[in-house]
C-alpha cells in the first residue's frame, strides 16, 4: 500500500482507533523451558474425563457450535442454582466485559473501577470513548461506599469491582458489597474471576438485586485459560439484552464441551484448590523471609513489594534472565511490586530459589538463603 493510500485509510479509522498505537510485533512466545507465572493461570492439566470430552468435541468441528450456548448455559444454571435466563456464556469473561461496555457506554459517559484493578477495563472504556474513573480502596482495603455513591463515581453508568481483586489479591466481605448494591441504583459488575480461592462469593445476591451482574471464569480455578469459558449472571432483562448483542457463535465446540464437563465435575478440583491455597501460604512466608512484603492474598497469585534498592521492573528482568516470567504494573504506587501466579510446587521452588539467587547477586543483607 502506498503511503498516500495508507494515510487515507488511517484517516478513515474511527477517532478512537486513530488515537491507538499500532501494536509492535510482540515478544517471542516463551517456550516450555520457561516458568510462566505472569498471567494467573492454573498450572495443572484437565482431569482425564474432561479432557476426553474435549477430544470428543473435536469430532464435531465441521458444525457451527450450538447457537446461544444453550446447553452450556443450562449446565451453568444447574451448577450454580439459577435459571437459564439469568446466564450468559462468553469466550472467557473478558469477552463478557467487552459486551457489557458496548451495551452500557456511549461516548462521553463514565464508568468507575476500584483501583488498582484489572487494567483491561481501562482499554474497554477508552474504546467506547468513555471516561474511566478510578476509585481507590480505603487503606484497610475496604470499599469507600460514600465515594462510590456520592463522589467522583456518582455519574458512572456502572462500577466494576473485582473480588478478590486483581492485582492485589485482596478480598472485600460479601456483606460490604451487598451494602453498596443495596444503596446504589446503578449497575454493579462484580467480577469474581478468582472467587473459588476466596472464603465466600456474592452470586446469591443476583436474586435479590436487579442492579448486580456477577462474572465468573473457568480460566483460573478450573485450569481452562486456553479454552476460554466465562459466565455472567444477573437479571434476565439485562442478561437477555447482553446475549442479543453478543457475537454469533462466540464460543467453539471444545469450549462448550469442556465447560459442561467442568461444571459436572467440579469436585474433581478439590485437590487443585487445596494445592493453590497451600502454596499461597508457603510462598507468602518464604518471600517474606527474603525481604519481600506480601499482601495477604485470596486469589491464585501474590502481589509482593520487592526488597528496597531496586524496583519491580528490575526484579522482573532478573527473573526473566532465569527464565521465569512475573508481572509488573505501570500504575502509580505499584512501581515496587511484582505479581506472581501460584504454580506447581516445583515451579514455586524454582521461583523461590531464583529469588534467593537474585538477593545474593545484589548482596542484600536481609537474604537468609
Ligand atoms: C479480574 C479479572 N477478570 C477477568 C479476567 C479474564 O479472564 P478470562 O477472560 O480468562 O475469563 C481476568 C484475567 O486475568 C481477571 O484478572
Amino acid at each position: 500500500m502506498s503511503d498516500a493510500k495508507l494515510q487515507s485509510v488511517l484517516a478513515s479509522l474511527s477517532q478512537v482507533a486513530r488515537q491507538l498505537d499500532a501494536l509492535p510485533s510482540g515478544r517471542p512466545a516463551p517456550d516450555s523451558n520457561w516458568i510462566k507465572l505472569d498471567t494467573n493461570e492454573n498450572p495443572f492439566p484437565l482431569p482425564k474425563i474432561i479432557m476426553q470430552s474435549a477430544i470428543a468435541a473435536l469430532e464435531r468441528q465441521y458444525l457451527y457450535p450450538e447457537d446461544d450456548n444453550i446447553s452450556l448455559r443450562e449446565a451453568a444454571a444447574n451448577a450454580y442454582g439459577v435459571s437459564v435466563d439469568q446466564v450468559i456464556a462468553g469466550n472467557g469473561s473478558s469477552e463478557l466485559l467487552g459486551v457489557i461496555y458496548r451495551a452500557f457506554l456511549a461516548p462521553g459517559d463514565s464508568v468507575a473501577m476500584m483501583s488498582p484493578g484489572f487494567s483491561f477495563n481501562r482499554k474497554l472504556a477508552m474504546l467506547q470513548g468513555a471516561q474511566f474513573v478510578e476509585i481507590e480502596f480505603d487503606e484497610d482495603q475496604s470499599l469507600p461506599i460514600e465515594q462510590l455513591l456520592f463522589g467522583p463515581a456518582k455519574n458512572a453508568k456502572f462500577i466494576i469491582l473485582a473480588n478478590p481483586n486483581n492485582p492485589t489479591g485482596t478480598f472485600v466481605p460479601v456483606a460490604d458489597i451487598e451494602g453498596l448494591v443495596a444503596k446504589s441504583d446503578r449497575l454493579i459488575v462484580l467480577d469474581e474471576a478468582y472467587v473459588d480461592f476466596a472464603p465466600e462469593n456474592g452470586l446469591r445476591l443476583i436474586n435479590r438485586y436487579s442492579n448486580l451482574l456477577v462474572l465468573r471464569t473457568l480460566s483460573k480455578s478450573y485450569a481452562t485459560a486456553g479454552i476460554r469459558v466465562g459466565f455472567g449472571f444477573g437479571h434476565p432483562e439485562i442478561i437477555g439484552r447482553l446475549r442479543n448483542i453478543q457475537n454469533v457463535f462466540n464460543m467453539n465446540v471444545v469450549g462448550h464441551a469442556v465447560g459442561i464437563s467442568v461444571l459436572a465435575h467440579r469436585a474433581a478440583y478439590a485437590d487443585n484448590h487445596r494445592h493453590i491455597r497451600h502454596e499461597r501460604r508457603r510462598v507468602t512466608l518464604a518471600l517474606s523471609q527474603l525481604g519481600f512484603s506480601v499482601i495477604p492474598s485470596h486469589a491464585n497469585f501474590l502481589l509482593a513489594r520487592v526488597p528496597t534498592g531496586q524496583d519491580g521492573s528490575w526484579w522482573q528482568s532478573a527473573f526473566a534472565r532465569q527464565k521465569i516470567l512475573v508481572a509488573v504494573f505501570p500504575d502509580k504506587g505499584l512501581e515496587n511490586y511484582i505479581r506472581v501466579s501460584i504454580g506447581t510446587k516445583e515451579q514455586m521452588d524454582a521461583f523461590l530459589c531464583a529469588a534467593g539467587r537474585i538477593c545474593r547477586i545484589v548482596n542484600m543483607s536481609i537474604c537468609p538463603y
